[in-house]
């Protein structure tokens, strides 16, 4: 359907956007996308493999013999590796250690772009990722990036009882070449650093309703 619209939300890692995501998802009728869910399957399927995840034809050859399918269910997309849902193992720190430099192989962000767009065929979305204002829907009116302070974001991390390299993540993701993380042209940029989420979520909307929707 053509009238299908994207509302990206991009920003660092444990800056609040898969919570905020999932609240404006609810509340305007959407289905939410996790991009970063698809970077972390191919990062754990090189764990499952045992492939070097820096030896980028090494990782584009184990894609070349995997099933990677993207679906949604209860409104959340999904991903299943040859049929398998990897599940939690997709916060290990195995994973956070790797997926971004899984993520900087062009040909891997090439293969899980196409996936991304497809998803308008279904319906409405609100996808997060760090490139999804940028690159995946450059044309979409609604774009947000959600930042907060590097000290905030550690403590909302460790809050949930998760280990996290996020500060190694944030620089390997905003210097790669291709698609780096950047604040989209665009789009308006939230500093969530002493907003619940509540606040954000309604900063959101406001936003939203700037950048010409009507909810
Ligand atoms: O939840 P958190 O912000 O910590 O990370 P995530 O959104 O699950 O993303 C995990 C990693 O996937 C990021 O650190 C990036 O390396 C990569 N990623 C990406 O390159 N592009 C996206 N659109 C989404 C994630
Ligand atoms: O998806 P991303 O990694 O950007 O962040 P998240 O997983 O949505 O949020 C990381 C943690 O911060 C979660 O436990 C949220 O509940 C919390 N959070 C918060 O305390 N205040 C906010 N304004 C946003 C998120």
């Amino acid at each position: 359907d053509s009238s299908n619209f994207a509302v990206a939300i991009d920003g660092p890692a444990a800056s609040g956007k898969s919570t905020v995501a999932r609240r404006l998802a609810e509340r305007l009728g959407l289905i939410m996308i996790n991009t970063g869910a698809m970077y972390r399957a191919i990062a754990w399927a090189t764990i499952e493999n045992e492939v070097d995840a820096a030896d980028s034809a090494a990782v584009l050859a184990m894609l070349d013999k995997l099933e990677v399918t993207c679906g949604v269910k209860d409104g959340t997309s999904t991903i299943l590796i040859d049929g398998t849902d990897p599940g939690d193992a997709l916060r290990e720190d195995a994973v956070n250690s790797r997926v971004s430099t899984v993520a900087a192989i062009p040909e891997v962000r090439h293969l899980l772009v196409e996936k991304q767009r497809e998803y308008l065929k279904l319906g409405s979305l609100v996808m997060e990722g760090r490139d999804i204002g940028s690159v995946v829907f450059p044309d979409t009116p609604y774009k947000i990036y959600i930042d907060a302070s590097e000290e905030v974001r550690l403590a909302r991390r460790s809050a949930e009882g998760l280990t996290d390299v996020v500060s190694k993540r944030d620089e390997e993701d905003s210097k790669r070449k291709t698609s780096p993380l950047v604040v989209a042209e665009g789009a308006t940029v939230i500093d969530s650093s002493e907003m619940d989420i509540d606040e954000v979520v309604e900063a959101a909307l406001a936003t939203l309703r700037t950048q010409g929707m009507n909810d």
